[in-house]
């Protein structure tokens, strides 16, 4: 994903709309709330926080201590654009990144697809250091191989998780997952339906896979507004569900 500038502009652009983002916002900020109710001073750390749009949510609900990293200049450029103290870094260098500074809360959403399996259990040590005793790792991830398609393509996803990944992965690096969930399973049907058909028409010549687009479009207002609707009452219904294209987890120090 790194350099193509042209996906984060479209981030940059449509993230405060778009109903994936608004409801994957709202479930990081539903899980700041549980784990640390009204405070809003608590520190916190979007790594790989792309163009700020998680950042920006957090801050219209008060929250003052908001900080950044991410390893794409034009991502910290829109930051700095938002305001936001973002600092351009190389995750694999983490540990280099103000080294006696830990949060209460991590932010990684949708980064440790980027990262080889040689490299994530690093990857997780580091932010595991990072944290304060009684903090948490919040984390969005791309699931399962079925949700393949153009998107994974032009966002350059190396891949896609399931649940007993990050069960293997996260005791390794002194964490552990206190809450997980596929989501957003009511629109698992359509999601996989839409995938599936990229995918066939990359099998069949109809689409390069050097010209493949993102699903970061804005459909037209009223069926934004109810894929919101839905991915917004599963999560206030479901806690926790077995099917989706996300896998969204929550983990704390041992
Ligand atoms: C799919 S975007 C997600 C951005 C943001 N977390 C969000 O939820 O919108 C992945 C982000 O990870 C960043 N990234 C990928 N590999 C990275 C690395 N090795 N170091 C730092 N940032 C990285 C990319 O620049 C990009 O901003």
């Amino acid at each position: 994903m790194i350099g193509r500038s042209e996906e984060y502009a479209k981030m940059f652009q449509l993230e405060g709309q778009l109903w994936w983002y608004r409801s994957l916002h709202e479930r990081v900020f539903m899980t700041l709330q549980g784990a640390f109710g009204r405070r809003r001073d608590i520190r916190i750390l979007d790594a790989g926080c792309g163009t700020g749009g998680m950042l920006d949510f957090l801050r219209r609900q008060g929250y003052t201590h908001l900080r950044g990293i991410d390893g794409s200049a034009d991502a910290v450029a829109f930051c700095h654009e938002r305001g936001f103290p973002v600092t351009f870094i190389n995750l694999t260098n983490l540990a280099d990144f103000e080294p006696e500074t830990q949060y209460d809360a991590i932010i990684c959403n949708d980064v440790f697809c980027y990262f080889t399996e040689t490299d994530l259990p690093p990857l997780l040590s580091a932010l595991a250091d990072r944290l304060k005793p009684r903090g948490i790792l919040v984390s969005n991830n791309n699931a399962f191989k079925a949700f393949e398609g153009q998107h994974d393509i032009a966002v350059g996803i190396r891949r896609r998780f399931v649940l007993a990944d990050f069960e293997q992965l996260m005791p390794q690096a002194g964490l552990q997952i206190q809450h997980a969930t596929y989501w957003s399973f009511l629109l698992s049907p359509l999601i996989l339906l839409m995938r599936q058909w990229q995918r066939l028409q990359l099998r069949l010549g109809w689409q390069k896979p050097e010209e493949a687009q993102s699903d970061v479009y804005l459909p037209v207002a009223w069926l934004n507004e109810t894929l919101y609707r839905i991915a917004q009452t599963e999560q206030k219904l479901l806690r926790r569900t077995p099917f989706g294209s996300s896998l969204f987890i929550i983990v704390d120090s041992h």
